[in-house]
């Protein structure tokens, strides 16, 4: 196994449900700040996290707001050349999560990788021998979705408990969720 340890983020509602028509079923601010500090933060202020999604993610975030900044974004695609043209300059389009994993090996300046979706880049990471965490937020409500977060095996990772992630109840609006985080075993 590579050094390379992959962290998964996602927010899923009560049916595990992450995403309806290329976009998110919710709009919830906090999550969103949680998600943007969690993918963002080092402790060596000479380095930068990575942050792997697929191509349809990508598409998803409005352009204003990629590439996700302070972050280096890395696109999976099976089409590199079609994808590579049209995103901007930095931003990283490989064919599979392997090839993601050996970018970041390339360079010594990136202190964490994490893996942002969807479905099947989560199921290829959780899958996968350098997975690490699942960083879960459990939206406590039910949201009409056609993308989902792939079955989390409670042989395979146990839930944990994290310093500074709070483990109470969280609220927006009349939606409360629970930041989780389950350790691959
Ligand atoms: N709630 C959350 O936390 C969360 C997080 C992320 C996304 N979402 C939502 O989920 C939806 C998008 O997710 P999705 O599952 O439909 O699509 P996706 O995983 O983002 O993208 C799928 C595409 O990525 C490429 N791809 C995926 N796995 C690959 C692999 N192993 N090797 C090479 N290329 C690979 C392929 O691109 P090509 O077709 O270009 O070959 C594939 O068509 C949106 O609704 C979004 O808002 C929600």
């Amino acid at each position: 196994m590579s050094k390379t340890k992959l962290n998964l983020i996602a927010a899923a509602c009560e049916n595990m449900g992450i995403g309806a028509n290329g976009t998110l079923p919710w709009r919830l601010k906090k999550e969103m700040a949680y998600f943007a500090t969690m993918t963002t933060k080092v402790e060596d202020p000479k380095k930068v996290n990575a942050v792997i999604m697929g191509r349809v993610t990508w598409d998803s975030i409005p352009p204003k707001y990629r590439p996700l900044p302070n972050r280096i974004n890395v696109v999976l695609t099976r089409n590199v050349n079609v994808v590579k043209e049209k995103v901007p300059e930095g931003v990283v389009v490989v064919p599979g999560l392997d090839e993601a994993i050996k970018y970041i090996e390339g360079r010594d300046d990136i202190e964490a990788t994490w893996v942002i979706g969807g479905s099947s880049v989560y199921k290829a990471a959780i899958e996968h021998e350098n997975c690490g965490k699942i960083y879960l937020t459990e939206i406590q409500k039910s949201f009409d979705c056609d993308t989902f977060f792939p079955k989390i095996d409670n042989q395979m990772f146990h839930m944990v408990n994290e310093d500074k992630i709070p483990d109470e109840r969280q609220c927006e609006g009349d939606i409360s969720y629970y930041f989780r985080v389950y350790k691959k075993l």
